[in-house]
């Protein structure tokens, strides 16, 4: 039999391993800066979690779970996304009584059954950020400085940050009859699937784009005339302050949102290399869903990066170039040698020095090849000759030189060598 991954399921490996190991990198430097701590929560959580805290109607919950009944006939799930169980985390820890505010960033897999295409997988992966027990717009505009910050370190430049505000739950539900008095008398300008969406989530409306439904669109009402006082002054204040932190943003007055969750500010991040409907990074506010998981009512901000779709956007990652890694590899001629070379190979990977080998390999020539792929700096070559001296050959792979190094003395040479070139 052969196997192969699933639909939508990709192997991470080689330069892709790189440049997830870079991006995780610098989430791990950058988020603590901000004074967020990484937590982990399970891929999987019971079904009913994400059911509440992303709406029913929602197309992930209907459409895009990977759901089953496990052993124990819990109906459960592989979390779409990470905000929900980082709020029950948070209330079943009692964190919102012996802390309060919690801020906590997070990476990991995600799994939606969407039809795969570029930048749409089943299993992929998020790095977030979500800020627990704080209305404050302060904090809206901290968790966008740290976004900002960290696609500008990975090299995404080139994004746009769209913000919008969708009020409380209450101002929502009254807007929506507004959207719905307003699409009403032109439904029969409408596409199919909206017409069944002016039934069903009106909001969703704002999302389409066919070309008779985006002129209709155009002229529909704003949320932001619809919020109240409270909604408005938040909205400001957060764009004030991000203004004062230089981050640029646009307003995308008519954006809405695929999860039910969200209330005042949200955002989304484009980019020119991702198609058009596709964000890089999305986020907001979710004031009702630590109340709505039993808490005490308080909000909560975050937002979440896809890392495939962000490797979409960086440059091309350098091939590795010969003798650039730091690594040492042994080569050894002769039974004995290889013997002894294992014995050196052990000996320097003691003392913390990357160190290969080929055991495989018979002559000299293949292993310099193998020493080659793995981009070894240095080669030790071991032969019956050197043996005998109780000595090893040392090749500097980027100059080109040899020297004979004792072979008592190698390790200490080796750490010489390295410290002196990190
Ligand atoms: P979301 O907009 O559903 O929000 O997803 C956030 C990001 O995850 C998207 O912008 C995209 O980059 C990536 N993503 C989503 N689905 C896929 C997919 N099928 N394949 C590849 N990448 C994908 C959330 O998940 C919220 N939890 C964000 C948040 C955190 N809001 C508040 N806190």
């Amino acid at each position: 039999v052969k196997f192969q991954r699933l639909r939508g399921t990709h192997d991470i490996v080689g330069k892709d391993a790189e440049l997830f190991r870079k991006v995780e990198s610098a989430a791990r430097e950058i988020f603590p800066v901000f004074d967020f701590e990484e937590i982990r929560t399970p891929v999987i959580e019971e079904k009913e979690l994400f059911t509440r805290a992303l709406g029913a109607e929602t197309d992930v919950v209907q459409k895009e779970m990977y759901e089953f009944e496990d052993r124990s006939k819990t109906k459960v799930a592989l979390r779409p996304e990470g905000t929900a169980g980082i709020v029950r985390a948070y209330l079943e820890n009692h964190l919102d009584k012996t802390r309060g505010l919690c801020k906590f960033y997070y990476l990991g897999p995600m799994f939606r059954s969407e039809r795969p295409q570029a930048g749409r997988l089943r299993q992929f992966h998020q790095i977030g950020v979500e800020a627990l027990g704080t209305d404050s717009p302060f904090s809206d505009a901290e968790v966008l400085h740290g976004l900002v910050l960290f696609l500008n370190r990975v090299g995404a430049a080139g994004f746009t940050v769209k913000l919008n505000n969708l009020g409380t739950f209450e101002e929502r539900r009254q807007f929506k009859e507004k959207l719905k008095s307003y699409f009403e008398p032109k439904r029969h300008s409408l596409c199919e699937d909206c017409r069944r969406r002016l039934e069903q989530n009106v909001f969703r409306i704002l999302d389409c784009k066919t070309d008779s439904c985006r002129s209709v669109i155009q002229k529909s009402p704003l949320m932001a005339d619809h919020l109240t006082a409270a909604s408005r002054d938040h909205d400001a204040h957060v764009r004030r302050l991000l203004k004062q932190s230089g981050i640029a943003y646009e307003e995308d007055p008519r954006m809405v949102r695929g999860l039910d969750y969200y209330t005042k500010t949200v955002f989304e991040v484009s980019h020119p290399k991702l198609g058009a409907q596709d964000a890089l990074a999305a986020g907001g506010r979710y004031d009702h869903l630590i109340e709505q998981f039993g808490g005490s009512p308080r909000g909560a901000v975050g937002f979440a990066v896809g890392v495939e779709r962000l490797a979409m956007c960086l440059a091309p990652q350098a091939e590795h170039e010969p003798g650039r890694g730091g690594s040492i590899f042994v080569a050894t001629l002769g039974e004995a040698a290889l013997e002894k070379g294992f014995e050196l190979l052990s000996a320097l990977r003691e003392s913390q020095l990357h160190a290969a080998m080929d055991f495989e390999a018979k002559s000299l020539k293949s292993q310099m090849r193998s020493a080659d792929k793995s981009s070894a700096r240095f080669v030790v070559i071991l032969g019956e000759d050197e043996l005998r001296k109780k000595q090893a050959v040392v090749k500097d792979m980027q100059s080109g030189n040899q020297e004979e190094t004792a072979l008592a003395d190698l390790v200490a040479f080796f750490k010489k060598k390295v410290s002196a070139h990190a």
